[in-house]
């Protein structure tokens, strides 16, 4: 039978007639009414010519391409020994969720196809040992054909504090291949894999993207034979996983998704759809972190005023970072050791807590529970409790804990369980600062998995923070579980501009932290003023990473207006569509988020540089109704903006300007001559 899932302006037909692997016919725009006879003509007016020098008979690319069948490209499927016996077992449609059930030799597997009503695409995978000896499973990963028009691929690098750089090419024929190896998603974690029509950009275009919610390695490309067939797969990258007989492996979901809008198509189905994939929870809490403020410096005098001055501007949650445990004077030692420190804290936290409660804050803490240091009471008890041998290199002067033993998973859990029973603590930010550099780590991921899910179950109404060096740790797979990323450990408002639009295309704003740092930036000694770091931070999980307690009335003042003004649109930042222009000026990236109704929208235009003319080019707000008339005008947000000229445009100068949602998304308005480094915010209201 030829099955037909269709969602949201989505297609994905799948011919699973006769005994062959089932073919996906078409993923991507929906194609009109299609009956079972059109869907029979579909599938058989697509059955390719006979290629020259080739085998005798069409070839169709297959759910499980084998190499005995006529794929020479790249197997998604591969297990070993292998049997080129290859049944389909059986196909069924169970709700929105097509169910494939074929046999390999003496594996059986199972691929499930689910189709959201967002028109995403999820993908699952199943392996199960049937025979009487132990099979090698090399990969497991899901296989998508793409139309020849998908040219033009676009994915991701990075490095710490320079997280998701988009990287774009025009591969030939061969395959464009991103493997990883850090046992965590990594810094250059290829994220939202892409192919497109060539030029796609944020607004228009015809674009397919991969992404595998999983926290451990993994295996993502695009293949283009010269044949003819062009297909993306993506899975995890498994080193050669040994099943016993009757043992099963499941892969983790892959995440396919189409749109003809762009990329900002692909953020509309999946924003809403990651929505309701994590744990819902109440309004983003503006978040002071005290890193950047004091690092290790910890004590109780030195951190009352900060809290103090946080509940003064405003602050929600406060989240004590690194260097309270026991023997944790830097960051050479005293991982495993997660007992409060006598020598900082002697009355525990609760003094502490006490002050930040007190002033109507919640408690956060951070952990790296993943890891052990070799200076530390637990790698002296339990020298077998580290995943990376004794005399491994070290990275940051720690190993890893190794959590699939189960000893040293219990240990974890229990000291865990037991801190957050003993304190009201509303969050952990969950820390985890090096590659693994071990082989084979999925069972480690696996294993972190159950105890985050272990801990949840035991404390729901905590929240968790997923940090890795920043954002090396930024997938679906752990948003299962948590509820906030670290996006970087850059706090320059330059870097972490370009860092939230990319990383803004699959995760929606509200799970993305972003905090007001320090005028000079840690990471990069840069200056940034106030207003353009707060109108940065302002438009995902807000928050403060700085000494405040030693700021001044007018510093603490400007914070508190800004506090006041996330507060009153949290709703609309953290619940509405996020939108992006593609703006010819390389110095200028425009975004914004509009509300479900399309009746009030936030847009900033961020000069990053100097414009490449003297008038920079126009303000674009799309996204709005395009019939419905609207009220533009800038926000204060709390700080002065910096122009390098003072000659606004009239429409400011007059206050705002009122024009049809049409006319806006044209870009008619000019902005302001916005010195680099500054960035205008606009709230777009209906009349
Ligand atoms: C790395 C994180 O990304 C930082 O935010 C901070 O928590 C440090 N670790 C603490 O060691």
């Amino acid at each position: 039978m030829i099955h037909h899932l269709r969602a949201a302006g989505v297609d994905f037909i799948l011919d699973a007639r006769g005994t062959a692997a089932p073919v996906v016919v078409h993923w991507g725009r929906a194609l009109g009414d299609l009956d079972a006879a059109a869907l029979r003509a579909l599938a058989d007016a697509a059955i390719p010519a006979v290629a020259p020098s080739s085998i005798d008979r069409p070839f169709r690319v297959g759910v499980v391409p084998l190499l005995t069948e006529g794929w020479t490209g790249r197997p998604p499927v591969e297990i070993s020994p292998f049997s080129p016996a290859l049944r389909h077992l059986g196909t069924r449609r169970d709700g929105d969720t097509l169910v494939v059930t074929l046999a390999l030799g003496d594996a059986w597997l199972e691929l499930r196809y689910t189709l959201t009503p967002q028109g995403v695409l999820l993908v699952d995978r199943r392996v199960r040992n049937d025979g009487v000896a132990d099979i090698e499973v090399r990969a497991l990963a899901a296989l998508l054909p793409v139309p020849a028009r998908a040219r033009e691929v676009l994915d991701f690098s990075g490095r710490w504090a320079g997280e998701r750089e988009p990287q774009r090419l025009l591969p030939g024929h061969g395959v464009w291949a991103r493997d990883t190896r850090h046992g965590r998603g990594g810094h250059d974690d290829p994220f939202l894999f892409t192919v497109g029509t060539p030029g796609f950009g944020f607004r228009h275009g015809e674009v397919w993207a991969t992404h595998v919610a999983w926290s451990g390695d993994r295996s993502v490309w695009f293949e283009r034979s010269d044949v003819g067939f062009s297909v993306v797969g993506a899975g995890e990258r498994l080193d050669a996983l040994a099943l016993a007989p009757g043992e099963t492996h499941e892969a983790p979901t892959v995440v396919a998704v189409w749109s003809d809008d762009g990329l900002d198509g692909l953020s509309a189905r999946l924003h809403p759809w990651v929505r309701s994939w994590a744990t819902p929870r109440g309004p983003r809490p503006v978040t002071l972190n005290t890193w950047e403020a004091v690092y290790f410096e910890q004590s109780l005098e030195r951190l009352t005023p900060l809290v103090d001055a946080a509940a003064r501007v405003g602050a929600e949650r406060l989240v004590l970072d690194d260097g309270w445990f026991h023997g944790r004077t830097d960051d050479r030692r005293a991982l495993g050791d997660w007992t409060v420190d006598e020598r900082v804290w002697p009355d525990g936290l609760d003094p502490l807590i006490s002050r930040v409660n007190g002033d109507g804050l919640e408690f956060g803490l951070w952990v790296e529970p993943e890891m052990i240091s070799d200076d530390s009471d637990l790698a002296r008890a339990h020298p077998e409790w580290m995943l990376t041998p004794a005399d491994a290199v070290t990275w940051r002067f720690q190993h890893v804990l190794d959590l699939t033993h189960p000893d040293a998973w219990q240990y974890i859990h229990d000291r865990l369980d037991a801190l957050l029973a003993q304190y009201p603590i509303a969050a952990l930010k969950w820390d985890h600062n090096r590659d693994l550099l071990v082989p084979r780590t999925g069972d480690q991921v696996r294993a972190l998995y159950r105890l985050l899910d272990a801990l949840r179950a035991a404390h729901p109404g905590v929240e968790i923070e997923s940090c890795a060096s920043g954002g090396a740790r930024i997938d679906l797979g752990i948003l299962r579980r948590v509820d906030r990323f670290w996006t970087s450990d850059t706090n320059d408002p330059l870097a972490r501009q370009r860092i939230q639009r990319w990383t803004g295309i699959l995760i929606p704003p509200e799970f993305l932290g972003s905090h007001v740092g320090d005028e000079r930036a840690h990471t990069t000694g840069r200056t940034a003023s106030l207003a353009f770091r707060m109108t940065t931070a302002l438009f995902l999980h807000a928050g403060i990473e700085s000494d405040i307690s030693k700021a001044d009335d007018a510093q603490l003042d400007a914070l508190a207006a800004w506090t006041a003004l996330y507060r009153a649109h949290r709703a609309l930042l953290h619940g509405g569509a996020t939108v992006r222009v593609d703006d010819p000026d390389p110095a200028v990236l425009q975004h914004g988020v509009v509300a479900p109704d399309r009746g009030e929208a936030l847009f900033a235009y961020v000069a990053l540089d100097r414009f490449d003319q003297a008038l920079p080019s126009p303000i674009v707000l799309p996204g709005l109704d395009t019939d419905r008339r609207y009220r533009v005008r800038a926000i204060d947000v709390g700080a002065p903006v910096r122009t390098v000229q003072d000659a606004d445009p009239a429409w400011l100068v007059a206050g705002g300007a009122v024009l049809p949602g049409s006319v806006l998304a044209e870009g008619v308005l000019p902005p302001p001559l916005l010195a680099p480094g500054e960035a205008l915010l606009l709230h777009v209201t209906t009349e």
